[in-house]
């Protein structure tokens, strides 16, 4: 038995449950003073408070000062494709001489610019490079995080990302979902021919990966000039059918109706939502799926800023914020980036912040009744800032605040 006292905490902040959090609810946090948390085999065993330890300090295994800082659970980043061959700075001057990301895609660049990539990397040099973001992410303060397919559209390639991904599961701190996206971008060949290739995805690639335990989740780019409503209906009703939760990126360039299907069939999350307009609101909040905003992507691509107070004022949804690293459209993986700019464009309060970088996007990944909260009988994964509270981890910009990451009880 290991155990692990972590004492002296200026604040410890967390939301309670293992749920995901909603209109006002999304803003309420627990905030305890002079805390300290004991951990036992990885699993949070006490937490005290104004100064009480929950055992004699001699009683465990190790000991960390907090020295009266912030505490908050181990963040969590509920959206990311980590896996990608190459980089894309070469669109940079083009974006800036007003290409737009669509059209980018639509030349054959873009998405379809990283599949090559991705399909022509091995799986060692796509795996050691993904092992160093995942370091990146660790000392950032992020320990549990979704990760995508979508560079392959082949079977061979989508399954080659997501071994990857299971073996660097096993292999490394941070716990990782994934899910299945070969229905991320059109290959010319299955142009005007969508419903051949959602086909092939349907039968061939699903299958495959159900089968081998590869992913839990299933997405699809639902977007003009990629895939339609009705084209992500039939793809995600197969999904379901075989047991994979779901998800949509909708409405991140044109609203063609991705939110409300993500509402109607009950997705765990709906992606991006940059220009989600009410109908898309209330379906999402009638089918109480989350809605996973990007800010980040959002800044890259010089867009607008999803509507999050609305989501949580007028329509209850449960938001969480992620980073949405990617090779394209937001090349950053630094969540607290992420936080800077949830609370400065989305103007979302520290705690409502707090709830949608843990609680929240760890429910929206099936991960909600291991982590996203520091409660007794959760994971032991906690994040030391060098702040005082979260207003601090809000304002502060450009610095890593996080000053020591705890991942099941053990000091990353
Ligand atoms: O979520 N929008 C679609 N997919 C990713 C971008 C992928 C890329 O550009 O490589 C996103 O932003
Ligand atoms: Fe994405």
């Amino acid at each position: 038995m290991a155990t692990l006292l972590v004492k002296n905490i200026g604040v410890l902040q967390t939301p309670v449950g293992s749920y995901s959090h909603r209109g006002r609810a999304q803003g309420e946090n627990i905030k305890w003073n002079d805390a300290a948390v004991l951990i036992e085999d990885g699993i949070i065993k006490a937490i005290t408070k104004d100064g009480e330890l929950p055992c004699k300090e001699s009683q465990a295994d190790s000991v960390i000062d907090a020295e009266y800082k912030l505490v908050t659970p181990g963040l969590v980043d509920g959206h990311t494709h980590m896996v990608f061959g190459g980089y894309r700075q070469n669109e940079i001057p083009l974006k800036l001489k007003g290409a737009g990301y669509l059209d980018i895609l639509r030349a054959g660049g873009g998405i379809m610019d990283t599949v090559r990539k991705t399909r022509e990397a091995s799986f060692d040099e796509l795996y050691d490079k993904t092992q160093g973001f995942l370091d990146e992410m660790l000392g950032l303060g992020v320990t549990t995080c979704e990760a995508k397919s979508g560079y392959g559209l082949n079977l061979e390639t989508e399954v080659k990302m997501l071994e990857i991904l299971k073996k660097l599961n096993e292999n490394h701190p941070i716990d990782i979902v994934s899910t299945l996206m070969p229905a991320h971008a059109v290959e010319e060949q299955w142009k005007g021919k969508e419903e051949e290739y959602i086909r092939i995805c349907c039968e061939e690639i699903m299958p495959y990966v159900k089968e081998h335990e590869l992913a839990e989740f299933c997405d699809i780019f639902t977007e003009d000039s990629v895939f339609n409503a009705e084209q992500s209906k039939v793809y995600l009703e197969k999904a379901r059918e075989l047991g994979f939760g779901l998800k949509i990126h909708a409405d991140e360039i044109e609203a063609i109706g991705g939110s409300v299907l993500a509402g109607q069939m009950k997705a765990a999350s709906a992606e991006h939502l940059i220009v989600i307009d009410e109908a898309g609101m209330e379906s999402l909040s009638e089918g109480g799926t989350t809605a996973m905003c990007l800010p980040a992507t959002s800044f890259y691509l010089g867009a607008t800023f999803a509507p999050v107070r609305r989501m949580i004022d007028e329509f209850e949804i449960p938001v969480a914020i992620a980073s949405d690293f990617n090779p394209g459209s937001c090349p950053s993986l630094n969540l607290q980036f992420v936080i800077n700019l949830g609370y400065l464009k989305y103007k979302m309060t520290p705690e409502e912040i707090l709830t949608a970088v843990t609680i929240n996007p760890a429910c929206a990944i099936n991960r909600g009744h291991l982590t996203g909260t520091v409660e007794i009988g959760k994971q032991g994964d906690l994040v030391i800032w060098d702040a005082p509270d979260m207003e601090m981890l809000c304002y502060r910009l450009g610095s890593n605040l996080a000053l020591k990451t705890i991942k099941k009880g053990i000091l990353v």
